[in-house]
């Protein structure tokens, strides 16, 4: 079994998965009720709380697999992109752990991660395939050719998808992470209530700043009683505009490339739109698509042991 952690932003995680892709366990000990009081991550207080989970979290996983360390081949643990210290935090246990028991060490990026959360049993994905990686800290469309890798056709030139639910529901005062609350809300409002358009940028990049603006200026131009009424409207309208992007430049970007198949990754994956608007699309599992590490230990079946794993560093952005 491989054993995977993640710690590269809010979510202390750890999974043991089969080399041919079976989630044995997957515990995932999220921060985010620490964080809700800040209205986001905060770095510093993300670390600390890694280092008083870490340890509990790989214990339970075993548990949950009812195995012991000495069950595990191979440990796999995210590098990078994510904020440097609660990546540090991940990758020192993991040193300790492959180290201590004279195992093979995997280092994955985080993304890859993403994408190889489709490559689980019992529903694998396989490439090639186009895909939208949608999360909290970035918006990609990726021509994936094989296991080991991706390769990048656009990007976000400002805000994440993610990030701009998640900004979108701090101005609506739903909380944080705001992705799901809009969601929800969403189903309860009309998508055509407010015309929130998102900017066309060449190629196939994304841009949502604008439609955050858009929305910034709604909420400030309704008098106080009548934003309370039309709150729904407001986060289905917004939702839309999102989910429009994204699925325009999926199709163009698989038109472009004559893709057979796309498939969508990242916390945005899960949202309920995204999955409605893109029905030929293979969507991550639910529980796969927020950060985990049953994805990093899946990215890891295709890569190599580190040659000197006492050596590797984390690094903040891909
Ligand atoms: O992949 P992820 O867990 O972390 C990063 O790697 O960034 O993604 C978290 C993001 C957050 O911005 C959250 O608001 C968003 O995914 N999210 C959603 C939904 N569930 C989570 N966005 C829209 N709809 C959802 N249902
Ligand atoms: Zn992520």
């Amino acid at each position: 079994m491989i054993l995977g952690l993640e710690t590269s932003c809010d979510e202390t995680a750890a999974a043991l998965v089969t080399e041919d892709g079976e989630i044995r366990a997957n515990v995932v000990a999220s921060q985010s009720e620490l964080h809700a009081q800040y209205g986001g991550v905060v770095p510093e207080v993300a670390s600390r709380r890694h280092l008083e989970l870490v340890s509990p979290v790989v214990r339970e996983a075993l548990g949950e697999a009812g195995a012991t360390l000495g069950d595990v081949e191979r440990v796999a643990v995210t590098q990078g992109p994510g904020l440097i210290g609660a990546l540090l935090v991940g990758l020192a246990a993991a040193k300790g752990i492959a180290w201590g028991r004279g195992l093979p060490l995997v280092a994955v990026d985080h993304l890859h991660g993403h994408v190889a959360s489709l490559y689980l049993r019992p529903d694998p994905v396989e490439p090639p395939f186009l895909c939208l990686l949608a999360s909290g800290g970035h918006t990609l469309l990726l021509d994936v050719q094989d296991h080991a890798g991706f390769r990048v056709l656009g990007t976000t030139l400002d805000d994440a998808a993610g990030e701009a639910f998640d900004k979108g529901a701090r101005l609506l005062g739903l909380g944080y992470p705001g992705g799901a609350a809009i969601d929800r809300l969403a189903r309860e409002g009309d998508a055509d209530a407010f015309d929130f358009p998102v900017a066309r940028v060449p190629g196939l990049d994304f841009s949502f700043s604008g439609v955050k603006t858009a929305l910034l200026y709604a909420v400030r131009d309704l008098p106080a009683d009548e934003l309370e009424e039309r709150r729904a409207d407001l986060a289905a309208s917004y939702q839309r505009a999102i989910v429009r992007a994204l699925v325009e430049r999926a199709h163009e970007a698989a038109a472009q490339l004559d893709a057979g198949q796309i498939a969508i990754v990242g916390g945005v994956a899960a949202n309920s739109e995204l999955r409605a608007a893109l029905p030929e699309a293979r969507p991550a599992p639910l529980e796969l698509c927020t950060d985990n590490a049953a994805m990093i230990a899946s990215a890891a079946r295709y890569l190599d042991d580190a040659a000197d794993p006492l050596r590797l560093d984390a690094y903040a952005v891909a």
